[in-house]
């Protein structure tokens, strides 16, 4: 390899290092904020942060074994899965039976209706969280627009 084509070699990898020193650095910067939330009548009306869901990308969250995991407990009408859990209630026709501001503050924090559930609280404040493991300190379990994801995903279970 001659001495210019070493350099740029060199100055190739320098600047990919950089590229990911500078990625990481904004992923840091842009962890997501913490949206509060009020609970009225058994109901989180608003939606968190002002966002607005994705029903195919909750259905997606729902599935996925890192993000919502629903179907470890809950049977959906998602027939390409072959596992669907039955410690919680069938969801197929869900929407029928609750409202939006119910399913929403369901996936945020059953614990607010039923202090005893095994349900997560996927968007409970991480203040009350106790014995997570290091990655979710201070973290929610879905972010907020994957809990509006996941609810509208839910209101198309009718
Ligand atoms: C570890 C088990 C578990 C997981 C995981 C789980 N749930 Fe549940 N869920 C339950 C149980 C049990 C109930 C019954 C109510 C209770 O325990 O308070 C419930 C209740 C519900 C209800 C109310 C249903 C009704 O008919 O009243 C909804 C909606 C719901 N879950 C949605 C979800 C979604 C969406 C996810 C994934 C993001 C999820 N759950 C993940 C256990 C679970």
């Amino acid at each position: 390899m001659s001495a210019s084509r070493s350099i740029q070699t060199i100055s190739k990898l320098a600047f990919i290092a950089a590229v990911f020193a500078v990625g990481s650095f904004i992923t840091t910067v842009q962890a997501d904020p913490y949206y509060t939330w009020q609970m009225e009548n058994f109901k989180i009306k608003k939606p968190l942060g002002g966002l607005k869901g994705n029903a195919e990308r909750g259905r997606q969250i729902s599935i996925a074994p890192d993000k919502g995991s629903c179907l470890n407990c809950h049977a959906m009408p998602i027939p390409e899965e072959p596992f669907h859990g039955n410690i919680g209630p069938s969801l197929i026709g869900v929407a029928s039976r609750l409202t939006e501001g119910e399913l929403r503050l369901r996936v945020v924090d059953e614990k607010q209706i039923n202090p005893e559930t095994v349900m997560p609280g996927y968007y409970r404040h991480p203040k009350h969280f106790t014995l997570v493991a290091e990655d979710y300190e201070g973290k929610t379990f879905l972010t907020a627009q994957e809990v509006e994801d996941v609810v509208a995903y839910l209101l198309t279970l009718k």
